[in-house]
């Protein structure tokens, strides 16, 4: 763009340089705002020599076309839309760059993973019932992977969630459980009501139903005189929240060190309510998750009097559930970064 008269010009190049720099909202208002410099240009129009006055007009004019359509221009590339404090390294070319959509052709922008758009749904529903969202992690130790949940050295049920060790003897999670002992501390002395979502990693020959990498969403409530009843109700309540229909529940004997007793979560299937599908495998129920009274060796690990208190804990594999709510046939497509199977969400 060519302009003659050096005020024009001068902003015009402040304002290219300043795209790099500023923010929308703060672009806007030192633009085209009520005090802004395009506003300026345009009052000082009245200093202008008479036979320069058309050209001098029709030039700020021009100016003040070009700022909206490139404001324009930034606002619709979604990257900055607020601040423009996000920068996504992983962009396939520079997104971060005021010119992006030029280069970015729109309909490429990512979408949220079926799994982050879910999870987001589940833990909606867990703050709505009142509890506190605390993340899990992706290293831990073997005090709190194993220890803290009644596993020691030795232990059989070690095998189950052997994962790798790193050199300083830390291991990536298999279970959100490696949280129990800390949100419990955390929270001093009950009530806790804790749900901890997390990434968990398995030692897996991976198929269609299993992966190596899944996200589990642990619960653990404790407080005085909680019972059975008080787990099945609340894991219930979450279930019909999630498939949004009503469901029968049943429990099936199981085994965990960590509870006490020990049960399989099982719901009514909520696509064909018992009459057989192929998501229940024509057996009219599903099983979704490990859960039970936690163990009063855990409680007392973390500081909490089985005496007094009792609470329940559950685990679930997001993942399974995800599966099970889309008819998606194979746990791996989750994580194939294959564009064609994330974009149908
Ligand atoms: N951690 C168990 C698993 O990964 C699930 C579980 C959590 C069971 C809490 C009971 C209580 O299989």
């Amino acid at each position: 763009m060519e302009f003659k008269n050096q005020d024009i010009k001068n902003t015009y190049d402040k304002f290219n340089e300043d795209t790099n720099s500023l923010p929308l909202k703060e672009l806007t208002a030192k633009y085209l705002g009520r005090n802004s410099l395009v506003k300026e240009l345009l009052a000082k129009i009245k200093n202008i020599p008479d036979d320069q006055k058309k050209e001098y007009g029709q030039q700020a004019n021009e100016l003040s076309r070009y700022i909206e359509e490139k404001l324009e221009q930034i606002s619709n590339t979604p990257i900055f839309q607020g601040t423009k404090e996000y920068i996504d390294p992983t962009a396939p070319f520079d997104i971060n760059q005021n010119n992006s959509s030029e280069v970015y052709p729109k309909g490429l922008e990512g979408t949220k993973n079926p799994l982050t758009q879910e999870m987001d749904r589940v833990l909606d529903i867990f703050k709505q019932m009142g509890f506190d969202i605390i993340e899990s992690r992706q290293l831990d130790d073997d005090y709190h992977m194993f220890e803290t949940l009644n596993i020691p050295k030795g232990h059989p049920a070690r095998d189950i969630w052997d994962t790798f060790w790193t050199e300083e003897g830390l291991i990536p999670p298999a279970h959100t459980s490696t949280m129990q002992n800390r949100v419990m501390k955390t929270a001093g002395q009950p009530p806790v009501r804790c749900v901890i979502p997390g990434m968990c990693y398995r030692n897996e020959a991976t198929d269609a139903s299993h992966e190596h990498t899944l996200f589990q969403i642990e619960g653990v409530y404790v407080d005085k005189n909680i019972s059975v009843g008080d787990m099945l109700g609340t894991i219930k309540t979450y279930l019909e929240a999630f498939f949004q229909t009503k469901l029968e529940i049943k429990v099936q004997p199981a085994y965990f060190p960590f509870t006490e007793p020990d049960m399989e979560f099982v719901i009514s299937c909520p696509f064909c309510k018992k009459t057989g599908c192929k998501v229940c495998k024509y057996s009219g129920w599903m099983e979704l998750m490990g859960c039970g009274e936690i163990n009063p060796f855990v409680l007392r690990e973390a500081g909490i009097d089985p005496e007094v208190y009792s609470g329940f804990a559950w685990g679930f594999g997001l993942d399974r559930l995800v599966m099970v709510k889309n008819g998606i046939q194979d746990v791996r497509r989750f994580r194939s970064g294959d564009l064609n199977f994330l974009k149908q969400f």
